[in-house]
């Protein structure tokens, strides 16, 4: 038995988590309102905000879990990538509190962690999980990726954007509408009273596995540039439809790269991860795969699927089964690693 303690603070989420080996004891996020009324994350105040949850989420997170800090076994932590600032306040509290519990450290990348968090269990309810190689798209705010798993730390990424990622394009086409940040979960929801055959929007023509979003994006201002020259009410008539036809065009972008890649490599083993694998057009899209063309789909609970330090604090699990330890100058990275 290993118990864990996960701490994430790589975006707006301060989070932290405890396991018992692969079973989330607690799993405490403390989301960051602030970022609201910009209409995106502030760095600088998301930071300022990690500092003042962090001890609170932490106390709550063991306290929840019911264990002591003295039982802890590691300690797991997210090093990058995200924004600087964030990760640092994460990082130096970690490495802090390994110190004064005389416990391992354990850096996580935080992509690897989206994809990880296949394999955290919930308590009594232990659900099958992916088995090697598997394919995962990785679908988040500053991410759109196509991995191939090989191992649990054994990861290539096959395919990604070029430009922007999948969660940003909801969140730009909801900010384009007037729609408060973030824009995925609202656009999620009014697209389901809406007809999303109404509008068609032009599908990008990318090489490869890489997906392209800016021109999807900018064929969608203008075409609502254009209609509001008409009628000036053409966004709050429309809101419903638009948010189901720019959302199934996101999905089935998405979902053509990952089955050309599947068809590639000969893998049907399929998962989603990332805060975009919350939406619903995309989780029933992976339903729909694996009825026709036979996929053996993971969808995660839609707890793992934004940002959550359960993911780091099970992806901590497998290296402290491996005795991969980080030392007390381990600084974070506000890109790649994986
Ligand atoms: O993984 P995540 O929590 O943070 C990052 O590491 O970026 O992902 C956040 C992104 C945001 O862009 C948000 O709009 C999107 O995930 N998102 C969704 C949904 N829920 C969150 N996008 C579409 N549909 C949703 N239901
Ligand atoms: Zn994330």
């Amino acid at each position: 038995m290993a118990l864990i303690l996960g701490i994430e603070s790589s975006c707006d989420d301060t989070s932290a988590a405890v396991i018992n080996n692969t079973t989330i004891l607690s799993n405490i996020t403390a989301n960051q309102d602030v970022h609201r009324k910009f209409g995106g994350v502030v760095p600088e105040l998301a930071s300022r905000a990690h500092q003042q949850n962090i001890i609170p989420v932490i106390h709550q997170a063991i306290k929840e879990a019911g264990v002591k800090k003295e039982d802890l076994d590691a300690l797991a932590f997210t090093r990058g990538p995200g924004l600087l600032g964030s990760l640092l306040v994460g990082t130096s509290f970690s490495k802090a509190f390994a110190m004064g519990l005389n416990i391992p450290l354990i850096e996580v990348n935080h992509m690897q962690a989206h994809i990880l968090a296949h394999f955290a269990q919930l308590p009594g309810q232990e659900k099958p999980v992916p088995s090697f190689p598997f394919l995962c798209l990785t679908v988040s705010g500053g991410h759109t990726q196509i991995v191939q798993v090989k191992d649990h730390f054994d990861m290539e990424i096959v395919g990604q954007t070029i430009d922007d990622a999948a969660g940003e394009t909801f969140d730009k086409v909801a900010k384009i509408m007037g729609l408060p940040y973030p824009g995925g979960p609202v656009i999620d929801k009014l697209a389901r009273l809406g007809n999303p055959d109404k509008f068609k929007f032009p599908e990008p023509n990318i090489h490869g596995f890489d997906y392209s979003f800016s021109g999807l994006k900018t064929s969608f201002l203008y075409f609502l540039r254009d209609n509001l020259k008409t009628d000036p009410d053409f966004i709050e008539n429309n809101k419903a439809d638009l948010s189901a036809s720019i959302q199934k065009t996101i999905i089935k972008i998405l979902l053509k790269k990952l089955k050309l890649a599947s068809e590639k490599f000969g893998i049907q083993e399929i998962a989603i991860a990332g805060g975009v694998s919350a939406n619903s057009e995309l989780r029933n899209a992976m339903e729909t795969a694996h009825r026709e063309w036979g996929w053996n789909t993971f969808i995660p609970p839609f707890q793992f699927t934004t940002d959550n330090a359960a993911m780091i604090a099970v992806s901590g699990y497998f290296k402290y089964l491996k005795g991969e330890f980080s030392g007390q100058d381990a600084v974070p990275y506000a890109r790649g690693g994986m």
